[in-house]
């Protein structure tokens, strides 16, 4: 579909690491007369679009939002109607927990011709770049990404964590951080064994990126790791364990990003 006389791409930017992002992704940003970004995506990426390009900020961080998203979906809609080319630039992958739907319903209710670029989810690859596949020969042959983010005063929980907590090998959590008490307790109670290790990472394949491993049954209230504000995925499986010989990547924090070639960062971002 051609979107040269007005349209949205849905790009994902990929979880951190601007060098994630999809060539297709790039190749749509190079082109578009405004970019509507959101909170996760590296300012680097926003470099990348032609200088005269509208860049607009869209927030999203939780509970902090700048536009809401019915005025995030109006904006899409009117900047295309006038002939635009707009790029809709969201953390990871669209469509994983990142209201990418929403957007396509609201574009495809105005007649608005739409694209969607897949992107890199943290749900995996902030796993990864902590050493920790989500599935393994022998270790995990499931896994769920799950939303830890619910209202404290919500009656109910819409996800059922005493069910989830055997009917997957490995749960990966975003935005669960501060639930991660509340999440813990409810998985313990569904059957899931104390002992389990988890591991918590933040700022996932950015230079920043830290990781606190521990126990299902302790971690959630250690120091260590009620500290880690978001962004943060939480790990809870037996693949956690694997980190031990597959770390390859700790971030600048404790003085590993060197290790890893800067020329495969920048390589991505060449024209
Ligand atoms: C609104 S969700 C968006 C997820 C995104 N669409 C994706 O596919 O990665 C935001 C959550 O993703 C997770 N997340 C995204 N990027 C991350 C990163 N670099 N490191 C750790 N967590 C990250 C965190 O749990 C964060 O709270």
């Amino acid at each position: 579909m051609s979107l040269a006389g007005g349209g949205v791409a849905l790009v994902g930017a990929g979880p951190g690491d601007p060098g994630l992002m999809t060539v297709r992704g790039l190749a749509l940003l190079r082109r578009a007369d405004v970019v509507v970004y959101d909170r996760l995506v590296d300012p680097r990426l926003l470099d990348e679009a032609p200088p005269g390009a509208l860049r607009i900020f869209a927030g999203k961080a939780s509970g902090a939002h700048v536009l809401e998203q019915p005025d995030i979906n109006t904006l899409l809609v009117r900047h295309a109607r006038r002939g635009r080319f707009v790029v809709r630039l969201k953390g990871g992958d669209p469509f994983v927990f990142g209201r990418g739907g929403e957007e396509a319903d609201a574009l495809a209710a105005a007649g608005v011709a739409f694209e969607i670029i897949p992107g890199v989810s943290s749900a995996v690859a902030v796993p990864a770049y902590a050493g920790i596949p989500v599935t393994h020969r022998g270790t995990a042959s499931s896994f769920a990404v799950v939303t830890g983010h619910e209202d404290d005063d919500k009656a109910g929980s819409a996800v059922d964590w005493t069910r989830l907590a055997t009917a997957v090998d490995t749960l990966v959590i975003l935005m669960g951080a501060r639930s991660l008490p509340r999440i813990a307790a409810a998985l313990l109670q569904g059957g899931r064994a104390p002992e389990t290790p988890v591991a918590l990472i933040r700022w996932g394949t950015t230079d920043a990126q830290e990781t606190v491993i521990g126990r299902l049954d302790e971690v959630a209230t250690r120091p260590d790791a009620v500290r880690l504000a978001p962004p943060v995925v939480v790990v809870i499986g037996d693949v956690v364990g694997l980190r031990e010989r597959l770390a390859w990547f700790a971030g600048q924090s404790d003085g590993a990003a060197e290790a890893r070639p800067p020329q495969l960062r920048e390589l991505a971002l060449q024209r």
